[in-house]
């Protein structure tokens, strides 16, 4: 079967063992706090839970997708009552549902371009009125090779991400650079 996961899947067992878990977590804590107790997020790449460790400490209900199957079986060990599926995110169907909040910690810059703007699309389509979208990319428009798995990654900046969330009906209130010089961008859907 053809790899989905931009390489993780190759290097999924060493992604477990270097991944930093002390880089973003008052980010994401913050971001999560700003949420109801319960309310419904989606992990768009939800890898093998390290994010998802907070938002369940935050009292979140939370769903997940990964398109490697041995990182998503170690995020079932750990998280067994979670809902996943494993999917590429651009072919996911959300689970035919929507959400109060949706976040995607490394994931959208590992696509092509056609591909990270079908999950902008989806995401806009995913949200409650008034929910929430967090995600990391690099604010400048830049290309790179991913350290882990030698694929290349790209970011299309902040000008053609705010674009194209406007156009999927949300807007990006601001941005924040965690420990680990990764850009997270706050996005809302309109409507409330
Ligand atoms: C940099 S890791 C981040 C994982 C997790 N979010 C975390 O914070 O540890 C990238 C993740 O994206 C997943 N991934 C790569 N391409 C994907 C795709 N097309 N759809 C869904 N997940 C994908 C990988 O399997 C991996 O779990």
């Amino acid at each position: 079967m053809p790899d989905k996961s931009n390489g993780y899947e190759e290097y999924a067992v060493e992604f477990m063992r270097r991944r930093n878990a002390v880089i973003g977590p008052n980010i994401v804590r913050g971001w999560a706090a700003s949420f109801p107790p319960g309310a419904e997020i989606l992990e768009l790449a939800c890898g093998h839970g390290v994010v998802t460790q907070l938002l369940v400490e935050s009292g979140l209900t939370v769903s997940a997708v990964d398109a490697s199957p041995t990182l998503l079986r170690a995020f079932s060990q750990r998280f067994p009552a979670i809902p996943t599926e494993c999917a590429p995110a651009e072919d996911f169907t959300f689970f035919g549902r929507t959400f109060d909040g949706v976040v995607a910690w490394g994931l959208l810059f590992l696509l092509e371009e056609p591909a990270q703007r079908t999950i902008l699309r989806k995401v806009g389509n995913a949200l409650r009125p008034g929910g929430r979208f967090l995600f990391t990319a690099p604010h400048q428009e830049c290309d790179w090779i991913d350290i882990l798995t030698q694929k290349p990654s790209r970011s299309l900046g902040a000008a053609a991400y705010k674009q194209a969330l406007y156009k999927a009906g949300m807007d990006v209130s601001h941005g924040v650079t965690d420990e680990g010089n990764n850009y997270y961008y706050f996005v809302t859907k309109s409507g409330s």
